[in-house]
C-alpha cells in the first residue's frame, strides 16, 4: 500500500513536470538557455575586400637591441611557425627603430650598387637548400632564450624611464631578417629611423641610404616605413616633428626609392601614428597633406587598454571591444577628407600597450580581443592588421619565450586557413545579445571550394549560446571551436587551447598538428560553448559573393 502511494505520487510529479514542459513554462530558478541569436546575412556581394595579407605580424625592433638575439630567427621551430602565417607582412619596427643606426662591417662595393644579374626582377633569393641550412644549433638556441629573458628586463626598464640607447646594427641583422621572412613566405617591412635629423629639423637620410643600398646590392625585396609613433617623439627623444614635416620626409624617402631601379616600386607605409587622442589626428592630417602621395598605405596603431592597469573583465567587455570602432571611424574620416581612397592599415596593434598585460595578453582570453579586432577591422574597411608581436618583446607575443605557440598563434593560423579577403554583411535580427559577436567572410579559397563562407563568432559569456543563420541552414558545417584547455573562468588565463576538444601543440619542430574541423549536418542552430571562439565554415553556402 505504501509502495502504491509512492508510485502514485511519483507519477503525479512526473506528469506535472511534463505538463509544464509542454506548455513551455519554467520555474524561475531554472537556468534557461538563452534564445538563439538570429542572424541575417547578405551573400550576394562583399561589402569590402581586404589585402590577402590582412592578418600580418610584427617583430619589435628591440630584438635587435643586441644583434645576437636576431639569431633566434634561424630557429627551425620559429620558421615552421612563421610559415603557417604566410601570406602576410612581417613588420620590423617599434620604439627602438628610431634609435637604430646601420653600421656595416664591410664598405659597400660601389660596383655592387647596380646589383648582380640582369636588372630588376624577383632577384636570386635564397638558393636551393639555404633555408634549411639556417638551422640554429640547439645549444645556442637554449642560451639565447635564457639571455633574452634577462634582456627583456633591461628593455622594460628603458621603456619605463623612456631613456633609449642608440643601437648599432650590421649586415647580420638585415641578412637574418631577410632570410627569415623570405624562407617563411612573408613580406618584410623595415622601419627606418626618423629621428636622425639635420640642423633644420628635416630628416637626415644618409644612414637610410646606406641601408637601402646594401639591401639593393643583396637584392633583398623589402618595403619600408619611416618613424614609429611620431606623435610621441618629444616624450621619447625630446624632438618635435610635426605632421607636415614628416610628410616632407616621406616624400624625400620616396624619391630615394624611385631613384633605385630595384626599389622603384617598393611599398612605403606610414606614418605609424598612435591612436586618435587629443592632437594625434592633427599630426595625421598634416602628414597626409604633404606626404599622402608618397605612401601606399596610411598606418596607425591601436591598443585597447594599458597593460599595467587592466583586468580580465576588460578583455571580455563588449564596450571595450567597441572602442576600436570609434577610433577606426575617426582615422578613416581624417584620411577620407584629405586623401580619399587611400588604403588604411593597423600598422601595429595588440590587446594592451606597455608590452601587454602579463597573464592576460599571453593567455586564452586575449583571443577575444584578437578575433574581434580581425573581424571588426575588416568590416570597417581596414586592409591590413599587423599584430604586435610574433616573438620577443613583452607578453603580447604569439610565440612565447621558449618559442612555443600561444593560444593567439593557433587562432591566427586558423584565421589564415579559413578566412578569405571578402567581407560579407551579417546582422543580428533578434537580440541584441552583446555577449555574442559575429563576423562573416568568404572562406579562403585555398582551403575550400568557391561559394563557401566562414562565420566567425565569439561568446564572451560563461553561458553557452546558440546562433542561427537561416540563409545558411541548408549547408553542412565544418566547426572549428576553440576553448581553453581548462573549464570555467580559470581557464580564461590558460596558455593552452583546445580545438574541438583536443589540446593544440606542435607535433615536432617542423610539424604543426592537423587542424581539422568537425563536420556537422545542415542545421538551423550552431552551438557556441561558454567562453569560446569559433569558425563555422559552410562549404555548400553557394554564396554569389564568393564565386
Ligand atoms: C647626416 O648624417 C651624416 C652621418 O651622421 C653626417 O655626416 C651628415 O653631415 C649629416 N647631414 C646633414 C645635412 O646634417
Amino acid at each position: 500500500m505504501k509502495l502504491k502511494l509512492k508510485l502514485l505520487f511519483l507519477f503525479l510529479v512526473l506528469s506535472l513536470q511534463k505538463d509544464t514542459c509542454v506548455s513551455g513554462g519554467r520555474r524561475p530558478s531554472d537556468p534557461s538557455p538563452p534564445a538563439p541569436v538570429r542572424l541575417d546575412a547578405d551573400l550576394s556581394a562583399p561589402v569590402h575586400r581586404v589585402d590577402p595579407r590582412f592578418l600580418s605580424v610584427t617583430i619589435d625592433a628591440s630584438l635587435a637591441s643586441e644583434e645576437r638575439f636576431m639569431s633566434l630567427l634561424s630557429s627551425s621551430k620559429i620558421r615552421t611557425l612563421a610559415s603557417a602565417l604566410s601570406p602576410g607582412f612581417m613588420r620590423f619596427g617599434g620604439t627602438r627603430q628610431d634609435f637604430m643606426v646601420f653600421r656595416p662591417r664591410r664598405p659597400l662595393d660601389p660596383l655592387q650598387r647596380e646589383g648582380p644579374g640582369p636588372g630588376p626582377g624577383p632577384g636570386p633569393g635564397p638558393g636551393p637548400g639555404s633555408c634549411d641550412e639556417a638551422d640554429l644549433p640547439w645549444w645556442l638556441e637554449e642560451r639565447l632564450k635564457d639571455d633574452w629573458r634577462r634582456q627583456e628586463l633591461v628593455l622594460m626598464k628603458e621603456d619605463l624611464q623612456r631613456k633609449y640607447k642608440r643601437v648599432h646594427f650590421t649586415e647580420r641583422t638585415v641578412d637574418l631578417l631577410h632570410s627569415f621572412t623570405s624562407c617563411s613566405g612573408l613580406d618584410l617591412v623595415f622601419g627606418l629611423n626618423a629621428l636622425l635629423r639635420t640642423s633644420d629639423n628635416s630628416w637626415n637620410s644618409s644612414n637610410a641610404l646606406k641601408l637601402i643600398q646594401y639591401c639593393e646590392s643583396r637584392r633583398y625585396r623589402t618595403s619600408w616605413e619611416l618613424g614609429n609613433e611620431p606623435n610621441s617623439f618629444e616624450k621619447k627623444a625630446g624632438i618635435r616633428v610635426d605632421g607636415n614635416q614628416l610628410g616632407v620626409d616621406f616624400s624625400h624617402l620616396r624619391r630615394i626609392l624611385s631613384d633605385s631601379e630595384f626599389f622603384r616600386d617598393a611599398g612605403l607605409y606610414g606614418p605609424d601614428v598612435g591612436q586618435p587622442r587629443d592632437h594625434h589626428t592633427d599630426l595625421l592630417e598634416g602628414f597626409l597633406q604633404s606626404g599622402a602621395e608618397a605612401v601606399n598605405a596610411c598606418t596607425w596603431h591601436h591598443y585597447y587598454v594599458n597593460g599595467r592597469d587592466t583586468s580580465l573583465d576588460d578583455f571580455l567587455d563588449p564596450d571595450v571591444l567597441d572602442t576600436l570602432a570609434l577610433k577606426t571611424k575617426q582615422v578613416l574620416q581624417t584620411v577620407q577628407q584629405v586623401s580619399p581612397g587611400k588604403s588604411v592599415w593597423l600598422g601595429e596593434t595588440s590587446s594592451a600597450y606597455g608590452g601587454g598585460a602579463l597573464g592576460l595578453s599571453d593567455t586564452f582570453v586575449a583571443g577575444f580581443m584578437w578575433l574581434d579586432k580581425l573581424g571588426l577591422a575588416a568590416r570597417l574597411g581596414l586592409d591590413v592588421v599587423m599584430r604586435q608581436v610574433f616573438i620577443g618583446s613583452g607578453s603580447y607575443h604569439l610565440v612565447d619565450n621558449n618559442l612555443d605557440p600561444l593560444p593567439d598563434y593557433w587562432l591566427s593560423v586558423l584565421y589564415k586557413r579559413l578566412v578569405g579577403p571578402e567581407v560579407l554583411n551579417v546582422q543580428e535580427v533578434s537580440g541584441p545579445d552583446k555577449r555574442v559577436r559575429v563576423y562573416l567572410h568568404c572562406t579562403n579559397k585555398k582551403s575550400y571550394r568557391s561559394g563557401a563562407v566562414t562565420l566567425m563568432s565569439l561568446n564572451l559569456s560563461p553561458t553557452p549560446a546558440t546562433v542561427s543563420v537561416p540563409v545558411l541552414a541548408s549547408s553542412s558545417v565544418d566547426a572549428f571551436v576553440l576553448e581553453s584547455d581548462q573549464p570555467g573562468e580559470d581557464g580564461l588565463t590558460s596558455r593552452s587551447v583546445k580545438l574541438n576538444g583536443d589540446v593544440l601543440k606542435m607535433v615536432d619542430d617542423k610539424t604543426l598538428p592537423d587542424l581539422r574541423g568537425r563536420r556537422l549536418p545542415p542545421h538551423q542552430h550552431l552551438q557556441l560553448p561558454g567562453f569560446s571562439l569559433a569558425f563555422f565554415v559552410h562549404p555548400d553556402a553557394g554564396a554569389a559573393a564568393c564565386r
